[in-house]
């Protein structure tokens, strides 16, 4: 195992370290403040769509007790903390002017985070469509992505002149893979390579956020966030090598090509009705969607390894997904490496190769790179002396934030965002995976720190500044 201060010693004297949560899995209260239903409340309440049937409504209770949350971070000694702003606390109806009550909690927020010297990175865009543009078509439609940026400047005008790091959408592959397509997320649709207009429309939301933030003079820098997972063939042959490039594609490279190149990618004759949605699209778009960016943020979990044939189980790393049968490839196992709670294959050299790769497709047009998101969920449990040992967690940390340096040499790599501070509320996983530095207990809310908070808490006060 990586000692804290061996790891420390690796870290560059400005390199990031942080946090990173989101408003759906941390804040609860709902209805509180005047907030308005997200798409996320509306998919819990349906029977069977969240694994232990539960709902936003309460998850960490955040929204009261953010003031203890941003103690356990100061406590912590993380440099910055990776928050979302509520689209539906913002705007209950997904349109209109801000409504005040939740600008006053980001605001109350913000105050305790700068008292606390931690600096404030917040993503506009962390899943929670408020419902009146779901019902409106959502993502699927293009109206949805000006909504997003009048959301943005209403974010900018109130708290422009305090964060440090904007991030406009989180994971757009996540929406439109898990929502849209294998119908595992909100809203719950299974369109499969129908679901790519998602995809245009999420990038035309994010060119034009960033606009709208710069053109109300925020202080902050702009990027934004998706999730790579390095693709591979399972086997060696002309269809395994075709349907691994096909996935790349979808996962990763029809997001990344268009923000930073200015162009989608060329798709292969095999799959080339499939990606109809977005080789139609209007030009024009491109030149809203590739904006100049402060940095890239990277999400990395995990590898994925494709095969050739049709899955005999519906089984994702997100839950089962039914429509993946439908497919004439699946996601093979990964036997050589040890598994996270989740089932994901823990193998942090890929996150080195996953750099390398942006460095060599991106080059130059690869502003400076932060890891926005890196962690695992096991079983934690509170032992009888009350304390809980997930060395598992640190050896996770450890090796991931090492393998990133790694590519420090190819990559202008600024900092690494642990997912996450707290125990939460796991999507479709409702609360039976737990990701968190500090375990939470669901019934009386109470915040134990882990051991992982404590290793990270001496990588932290190990450097040299
Ligand atoms: C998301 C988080 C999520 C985490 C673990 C990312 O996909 O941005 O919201 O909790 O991964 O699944």
């Amino acid at each position: 195992m990586i000692e804290p201060d061996a790891l420390a010693a690796r870290l560059p004297r400005d390199f990031t370290i942080g946090v990173a949560m989101a408003a759906t899995q941390i804040e609860g209260a709902v209805t509180e403040g005047g907030r308005g239903r997200s798409t996320w409340d509306t998919f819990a309440a349906q029977p069977g769509r969240i694994i232990d049937g539960t709902t936003p409504e309460i998850t960490d209770d955040h929204f009261h007790r953010y003031r203890e949350d941003v103690a356990l971070m100061r406590e912590l000694g993380v440099d910055a903390y990776r928050f979302s702003i509520a689209w539906p606390r913002i705007q209950p109806e997904g349109r209109g002017a801000a409504n005040s009550a939740g600008i006053a909690f980001y605001d109350r927020l913000l105050d305790e985070l700068l008292e606390a010297g931690i600096s404030p990175v917040a993503t506009l865009f962390h899943w929670d469509v408020p419902e009146p543009l779901q019902r409106a078509g959502g993502w699927m439609t293009r109206d949805t992505a000006s909504r997003l940026a009048d959301f943005a400047a209403l974010a900018a005008d109130a708290f422009g002149d305090r964060i440090d790091k904007w991030i406009t959408l989180n994971e757009p592959t996540t929406v439109t893979l898990n929502g849209y397509a294998l119908g595992i997320h909100a809203p719950g649709e299974s369109l499969l390579f129908d679901a790519l207009t998602t995809v245009h429309n999420q990038l035309l939301g994010h060119g034009l956020s960033v606009q709208a933030l710069r053109a109300r003079g925020v202080k902050g820098q702009v990027g934004v966030t998706n999730v790579h997972s390095p693709v591979v063939a399972a086997q060696r042959g002309f269809m395994n090598a075709q349907f691994a490039k096909v996935f790349d594609l979808v996962h990763n490279r029809i997001y990344a090509d268009p923000v930073l190149l200015g162009r989608y990618p060329r798709f292969p004759l095999l799959a080339r009705k499939e990606f109809r949605a977005l080789r139609e699209t209007d030009p024009a778009d491109m030149a809203i969607i590739h904006q100049p960016l402060d940095f890239y943020g990277l999400n990395y979990y995990m590898p994925t390894r494709i095969a050739v044939g049709a899955p005999t189980e519906a089984s994702t790393p997100d839950g089962d997904a039914e429509a993946m049968r439908d497919l004439p490839f699946h996601l093979a196992e990964w036997p050589e490496y040890p598994k996270t709670g989740f089932g994901w294959p823990i193998s942090p050299e890929y996150l080195t190769a996953s750099l390398r790769d942006y460095a060599a497709r991106y080059g130059g047009s690869l502003p400076p790179v932060y890891i926005t998101e890196g962690g695992a969920s096991f079983a934690d449990v509170v032992d009888s002396e009350g304390r809980v040992d997930d060395a598992s967690r640190v050896s996770y940390l450890a090796d991931h934030i090492a393998a990133a340096l790694d590519a420090s040499d190819e990559v202008d790599l600024r900092g690494y965002f642990v997912w996450t501070l707290l125990d939460n509320w796991e999507w479709a996983a409702g609360l039976t995976q737990r990701f968190g530095l500090v375990h939470v207990d669901f019934d009386s809310l109470v915040r134990t720190p882990k051991s992982s908070f404590r290793w990270l808490q001496r990588v932290q006060s190990s450097r040299k500044r």
